[in-house]
């Protein structure tokens, strides 16, 4: 794991390179403050609406979709859903640290992003970008560890993980490593990085004293994370069988991502981290759409694709924007952890 660029930063006023940005940490001391008073002295976590019966304020029961303050990983960050979702991210004012295996093309994406930043007149924020392979769990361990470094000392509590890959291959021709290789990235990785954030946050609970904490089963204080949320890009390939393409490992690795959410879910609920998936149907990418358009197959293929979906057609990136913000956002979807969100124009209702 390298970190691409140094100067990441790009939030506006005087500081020293790896001080700690006040404005930022505040917002999210003060979001972490407002958890805590809603903890009473019994130990139960108290709703937005007050106990006495009037009028509640808007902020109360309308969710905020923002960011400010926090930091989102976005993984597989040089890819083409990452790239507009990284879009939605800074737009809602969270610094993103993008992960990818391809650098080169990172630096682009980082690039993009700062001139999408301009062109909007968004206030600016902290982007970093960083070459890891999410399949290796001592780099990403060493990921997870580096960030803070390039983000004012804030520790990442939001995930959007679409680093992953598709592979086309017969099953009795498919070769066990590279069928083992698909799995390791897909899913495995999906794990990898869930741990690695986990730890984090945990570990930094042990050095803050201002986390707030609940008791546990047998008296323990477990620590809150209310912030914190994990979104897993999975596949509707985790729920249905792809036809006429064959691709077992992708559609078992899918699988996987898709029950190691609940898993997770149920296991972190206890510490406030929620985690959830999104699984998409045919998405037109820019990667896809080259390959759709490369050849009279690609499109016969397209045809196929398109005329099992209802809505009769593929995705845009951006139809994935709101269910990430959904996820990520603590007021809108405090309640909702181990699900998976099928966004697929109706494929698997057929
Ligand atoms: N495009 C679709 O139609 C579609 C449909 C359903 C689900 N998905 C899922 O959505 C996610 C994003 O898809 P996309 O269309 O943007 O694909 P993409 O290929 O454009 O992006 C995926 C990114 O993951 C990166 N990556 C691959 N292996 C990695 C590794 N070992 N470590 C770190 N990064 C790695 C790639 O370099 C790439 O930039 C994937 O998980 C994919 O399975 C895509």
């Amino acid at each position: 794991m390298t970190r691409q660029s140094r100067q990441g930063s790009i939030i506006e006023g005087p500081r020293s390179v790896g001080a700690p940005n006040p404005a930022v940490v505040n917002a999210a001391m003060a979001e972490e403050l407002e958890a805590e008073t809603r903890i009473g002295p019994d130990g139960i976590v108290r709703s937005a609406t007050p106990d006495t019966p009037s009028i509640p304020l808007v902020k109360d029961i309308v969710p905020t979709y923002r960011l400010d303050g926090h930091v989102t990983i976005v993984t597989g960050g040089s890819g083409g859903l990452a790239h507009t979702l990284s879009q939605a991210l800074v737009a809602q004012g969270s610094q993103v640290a993008l992960v990818d295996l391809a650098v080169e093309k990172l630096a682009r994406v980082e690039r993009e992003l700062r001139e999408f930043i301009k062109v909007n007149k968004l206030t600016p924020v902290n982007i970093s970008t960083w070459e890891c392979d999410i399949s290796d769990p001592q780099e990403v361990e060493e990921l997870i560890n580096s960030i803070p470094r390039d983000h004012d000392g804030l520790i990442p509590d939001k995930l959007v993980h679409t680093a992953g890959y598709c592979q086309n291959v017969a099953a009795h021709e498919y070769n066990s490593r590279k069928a083992e290789h698909l799995v390791k990235v897909n899913l495995m990785g999906s794990l990898y990085i869930c741990q690695a954030m986990t730890r984090q946050l945990i570990e930094r609970s042990k050095r803050r004293r201002s986390i707030a904490t609940l008791q546990g089963s047998i008296g323990e204080a477990v620590p809150q994370f209310p912030n914190a949320s994990f979104v897993l890009i999975g596949s509707m390939s985790g729920l249905i069988v792809n036809t006429p393409q064959p691709q077992v490992a992708y559609n078992m690795a899918k699988a996987g991502v898709i029950h190691m959410v609940k898993s997770l879910a149920c296991e972190w609920a206890r510490y406030g981290i929620r985690v959830n998936a999104i699984s998409p149907g045919y998405i037109a990418t820019p990667l896809t759409k080259q390959v759709i358009g490369a050849s009279p197959e690609g499109l016969a293929l397209q045809e196929q694709w398109t005329s099992r979906i209802p809505m009769e057609r593929m995705a845009e990136p951006k139809e994935f924007v709101g269910a990430m913000l959904y996820l990520l956002s603590r007021s809108a979807s405090s309640y909702t952890t181990g699900e998976n969100l099928v966004v697929d124009g109706g494929y698997t209702n057929f």
